[in-house]
C-alpha cells in the first residue's frame, strides 16, 4: 500500500510524534502540506491528514491544500490530531467536512491529548505535560495496524 501522511505540528511537536509513529507502521512518506503539490496526492492509496487543534480545528495549511485538490472521489483518507482538550467529535468536524466535500472516503480517525501551553495555560506549566506519551503512541500504532488490515 502506498501511503502518505500530511501533517502540521507547530506548538510542541506533539502531532509530529504521532505522525512519525504511524508513518513507520505504514511505511508512509511524511510531509508538511506546503511541501507537496496537490496533483501528487493522486498517486497514493491512503492519505493521513493531521495536526494539533488550534481554536477548535486543524491547522489552516491543511485546509488550503485540500481546497486546491481536484475531485478525489473514493480516495481513502484518515484524520488524526493532538489537542489540549481531546474531543475529536468536535475538533475533527471541519476537516471531516472539507475532506468529504472533495469526495474522500474517511476510513478512520485517531486523536490523543497533547501538551498545551497556549495562552494563560503557560503560567501553570500547561496541561497534558508529557503527552503524547508512549502509551498514546502505542494506541496510534494500533490504530494504523487496524487500518492496514482493513484496506
Ligand atoms: C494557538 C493555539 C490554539 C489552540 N487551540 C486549541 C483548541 O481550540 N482546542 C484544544 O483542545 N487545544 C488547543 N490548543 C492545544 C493544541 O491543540 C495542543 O497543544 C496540540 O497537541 C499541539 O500540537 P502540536 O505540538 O503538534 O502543534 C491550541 C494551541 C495553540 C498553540
Amino acid at each position: 500500500m502506498n501511503a502518505l501522511i500530511i501533517y502540521v505540528s507547530i506548538h510542541h511537536g506533539n502531532t509530529g510524534k504521532v505522525a512519525k509513529a504511524i508513518a513507520e507502521i505504514l511505511n508512509a512518506k511524511l510531509v508538511n502540506p506546503w511541501e507537496i503539490k496537490s496533483e501528487e496526492l493522486l498517486k497514493y492509496d491512503l492519505i493521513g491528514f493531521g495536526s494539533g487543534i488550534y481554536y477548535w480545528k486543524h491547522h489552516r495549511a491543511l485546509f488550503k491544500l485540500i481546497g486546491n485538490l481536484p475531485e478525489m472521489r473514493g480516495k481513502k483518507a484518515f484524520i488524526f490530531s493532538t489537542a489540549g482538550i481531546n474531543i475529536p467529535f468536535i475538533n475533527h468536524r471541519k476537516l471531516r467536512s472539507a475532506l468529504g466535500k472533495k469526495g474522500f472516503e474517511i476510513v478512520g480517525e485517531f486523536s490523543c491529548r497533547g501538551w498545551d501551553t497556549n495562552g494563560w495555560l503557560e503560567k501553570i506549566g500547561g496541561i497534558n505535560k508529557g503527552h503524547p506519551n508512549e502509551k498514546d503512541l502505542e494506541n496510534a500504532r494500533r490504530f494504523v495496524e487496524k487500518l492496514k488490515s482493513m484496506i
